[in-house]
């Protein structure tokens, strides 16, 4: 086989920059390793920036989105035992915000990836990136008991954050720069209606909570738990009363607790990869970047990565210009390590840190309350909310 560019991974970064090349009359061919129903399956983040929304639209895939997703204009941070609002549009200059599942993002691209036609290959096994370094690489994988080939210009690295591009860049070339937080989060899905219009972020002293939504009937919550902890500890009972513990009286009030249509616990982890691209292979998404979910910016950040590399792909099959690609790296990483930045802060203002001793936590108190009397604190996390601005 042969195509132009070669994506290894059809998460969200993957499906995005097919459909992107694709409009931009540029062949690519999608390599997976699980299969299309475990992709699916994945619950994550669901909150879209105006630049997620703007290119669901600019590839025709927003039909579900406009007539599904919800429009959201302010959060709430509960801290002190009191809730206080940040109204985002009003501090942002008018932008908002898209209450859509990265489950249904996912679902739409596919749909329209089939539509048009193109290829991807799911359950590929054992898949290997060759010649980055020369202008002929390739990507082989294991299928049906044989060896697949697929000749190619470039190679996108869309595989996440345990994939084997970032793993086949060579270690003299690659430096990579983390942190791992002492939590974790532990999501309950359910088929609940929200406690509240908007999402509330919680800092109590039992720890935080986050009260998000996928659509007025389906909820979904968080708890920071022990890194200790095991899903199987937690029944749901147990969740919705520790849940109750940490929200305001009101809040507690008005949650409708149900069945858990999904649970499961994730680490939070800060990690950077630089460069993203090595010769004829760039990385994208997960696969060059985790952020901690606070402020949900990993889906955000995945689609600028490929809108950026998607516009530099053009650019030179158009203009025969290398100037693109060789300022991906440097493009990307600039709103990264700022999205990086505000993920990182907003954790440590809102979880508890016992390893901190108390005064961490009315050291956090006295920030909140800063932010939440001055005009600039209040723009500060609108801003980086809603979404810094793209490069030019
Ligand atoms: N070969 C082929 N595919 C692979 C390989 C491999 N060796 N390793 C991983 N993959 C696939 C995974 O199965 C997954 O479907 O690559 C895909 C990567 O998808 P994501 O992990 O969703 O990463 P990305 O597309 O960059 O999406 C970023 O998703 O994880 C969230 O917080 C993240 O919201 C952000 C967004
Ligand atoms: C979610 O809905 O899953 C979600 C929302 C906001 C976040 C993180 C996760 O900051």
């Amino acid at each position: 086989m042969r195509t132009q560019v070669a994506i290894v991974g059809a998460g969200p970064s993957g499906l995005f920059l097919g459909q992107l090349l694709h409009k931009a009359g540029i062949d690519n061919i999608i390599v997976e390793r699980r299969t299309e129903e475990y992709v699916l399956g994945r619950i994550r983040a669901g909150i879209l920036e105006q630049v997620a929304v703007d290119l669901m639209e600019e590839i025709g895939v927003s039909r579900h989105m406009r007539a599904e997703g919800l429009v959201h204009e302010g959060i709430e941070l509960l801290f002190d035992g009191q809730r206080h609002r940040v109204d985002l549009k009003k501090y942002s200059g008018g932008k908002t915000v898209m209450v859509y599942g990265q489950t249904e993002v996912t679902r739409d691209l596919m749909q329209a990836r089939a539509e048009c036609g193109l290829t991807t290959v799911y359950s590929a096994d054992d898949v290997e990136v060759h010649g980055f370094d020369t202008s002929s690489p390739g990507v082989s994988y294991l299928k049906d008991g044989a060896r697949h080939q697929i000749a190619c210009d470039f190679i996108a690295g869309c595989d996440g954050a345990h994939g084997v591009c970032r793993a086949s860049a060579p270690k003299a070339a690659i430096r990579e720069y983390e942190k791992v937080y002492p939590f974790g989060w532990l999501g309950l899905l359910s088929d609940t209606p929200p406690v509240s219009h908007e999402l509330i972020y919680v800092n109590s002293p039992r720890g935080f909570a986050l009260c998000s939504q996928r659509s007025l009937s389906r909820s979904r919550y968080y708890l920071q738990v022990p890194l200790t902890d095991q899903v199987g500890q937690w029944s749901d009972q147990a969740f919705w009363d520790e849940l109750r513990l940490r929200l305001d009286p009101a809040a507690a009030a008005r949650l409708v607790t149900g069945a858990s249509l999904e649970k499961s616990i994730a680490p939070l982890r800060s990690f950077v990869t630089e460069p993203l691209r090595f010769g004829r292979m760039f990385l994208a998404g997960d696969a060059g970047h985790i952020v901690p979910p606070t402020g949900a910016k990993g889906l955000n950040l995945a689609v600028t990565d490929v809108k950026y590399l998607a516009t530099a792909l053009e650019e030179f099959y158009a203009e025969r210009s290398a100037a693109g690609i060789d300022d991906y790296s440097r493009k990307c990483l600039n709103r990264i390590w700022k999205a990086e930045r505000f993920s990182w802060w907003f954790t440590q203002l809102m979880h508890s840190f016992p390893a901190e001793g108390e005064i961490f936590g009315k050291l956090q108190t006295a920030e909140l309350d800063y932010l939440f009397s001055s005009e600039a604190g209040l723009r500060t996390i609108a801003e980086n909310y809603v979404g810094l601005p793209l490069a030019a």
